[in-house]
């Protein structure tokens, strides 16, 4: 979808991904290009280009000795993006809460700061709730923890339980002019 809207609006320019250190999204040749673990990808490389890595948010191996980490590590995200130009990112693709890359409730003012910059720059939030969505936090999906509103919403397992689907969602003002807002694979 991210790279629909990137030929339908922005003449193919806003293409790339933004993923984080830690993160996992899956085990395709695709997913495995957003993936944040190089203990996990180091053997099936080439990865698809356009996948541009961001810091990870863990507060416990600090990257930055300031009181505000969540701060902090979501401006690290704007930095990259400063870096690769606004104009040329489509998406920042992140889990909500960080699972097998070791259990990463992000600190506080990351999500809202995360979810300004997104905004700021028109780049979509795409958040992977495969592991944390659909009641596993204690809320229907985790980012309602913290009062945001993603674009894209993408779950599995718990979902679809035994059957092999894997739905993506998304409210219409974002992806409604170049894809359908529900789909499931
Ligand atoms: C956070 C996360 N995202 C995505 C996936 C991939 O899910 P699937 O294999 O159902 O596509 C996994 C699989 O473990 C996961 O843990």
């Amino acid at each position: 979808m991210v790279r629909q809207i990137a030929h339908k609006h922005h003449g193919g320019k806003k293409h790339k991904i933004l993923y984080r250190e830690r993160d996992y999204h899956g085990a395709t040749i695709a997913t495995m290009s957003a993936g944040g673990q190089p203990e996990r990808n180091a053997q099936y490389g080439p990865y698809t280009p356009g996948f541009v890595q961001v810091p990870h948010c863990l507060e416990y191996r600090a990257q930055w000795d300031v009181e505000e980490y969540g701060l902090r590590a979501a401006d690290a995200i704007e930095e990259v993006i400063l870096r690769e130009g606004p104009d040329t990112i489509g998406a920042l693709c992140l889990e909500t809460v960080t699972a097998g890359g070791g259990v990463i409730t992000p600190p506080r003012g990351y999500w809202e700061r995360v979810q300004e910059i997104c905004r700021k720059h028109e780049i979509l939030l795409h958040l992977d709730e495969v592991v944390c969505g659909v009641g596993r936090t204690g809320e229907w999906f985790g980012y309602q923890h913290y009062g945001i509103e993603p674009d894209l919403v993408t779950m599995a397992k718990a979902w679809p339980r035994a059957t092999p689907r894997s739905p993506a969602s998304s409210p219409p003002r974002r992806c409604s002019s170049s894809s359908r807002t529900t789909a499931t694979r």
